[in-house]
């Protein structure tokens, strides 16, 4: 069985949507642990809930980047990962991190990337009045949020549309696409290599794998 640890530092929706494909057999592999930044994230009581270990380590006990992912890395290690799954997990990550787990490190950002890389893309989005907005999933490189995008899911903005309501709709894409992705690379479906993602021998474009 191939391990998976994640990485969280909130409410865990995509976590729970990774459990939720595990126990279905959608993703043949067993999370063997959950790693928060904060000690409040309700992903932590979800990981419980579902009988995972779930560990809190805080950047406070740490003098620097480096050193608390030092320990990170060394903690993730300890469960053997075939694949490490940010999710909702907000911090930068060190160079030696990403070089660490290169290939096997996934993210999930709330926008049709390269548009909007960083935070608050769903105010982006709404603010310049875009009528299409999305979500990724990407291998992890050195570039904040730059990395081989490996599938989009997009959504529709309406007029008078919210915050809350524009983040609902991409979240609801993100628990579908975010285990497809993850079990891809369960299988050996998926690699990273020349700086792109391949999915089944075939160089997926810059916008990744077409969802319908
Ligand atoms: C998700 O929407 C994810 O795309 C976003 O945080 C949310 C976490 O939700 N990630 C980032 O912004 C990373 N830059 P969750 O905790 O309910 O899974």
């Amino acid at each position: 069985m191939k391990n998976i640890v994640v990485l969280i530092s909130g409410n865990g929706s995509n976590l729970q949507a990774i459990i939720d494909a595990c126990k279905q057999k959608k993703i043949n592999a067993t999370i063997r642990a959950v790693f928060s930044n904060k000690a409040e994230a309700f992903g932590l009581e979800r990981a419980r809930e579902a009988g995972i270990p779930a560990h809190v380590l805080t950047a406070d006990l740490f003098a620097s980047r480096e050193a608390f992912d030092r320990e990170l890395m060394q903690e993730i290690d300890a469960y053997a990962p075939d694949v490490v799954v940010l999710a909702g997990y907000m911090r930068i990550l060190s160079p030696a991190f990403v070089e660490h787990f290169a290939g096997r490190l996934l993210n999930i950002h709330p926008s049709l990337l390269p548009k909007y890389p960083g935070l608050h893309t769903h105010r982006q989005a709404l603010e310049n009045g875009d009528t299409e907005h999305g979500t990724s999933v990407h291998f992890v490189t050195d570039e904040l949020d730059g990395g081989p995008v490996i599938l989009q899911a997009k959504v529709p903005v309406f007029a008078g549309d919210t915050e809350d309501d524009v983040t609902a709709r991409v979240q609801t894409q993100e628990h579908a696409i975010y285990p497809l992705v993850v079990s891809w690379l369960i299988e050996g479906r998926l690699v990273m290599r020349d700086n792109s993602a391949w999915l089944d021998g075939v160089r997926l474009p810059p916008q990744g794998h077409a969802y319908e």
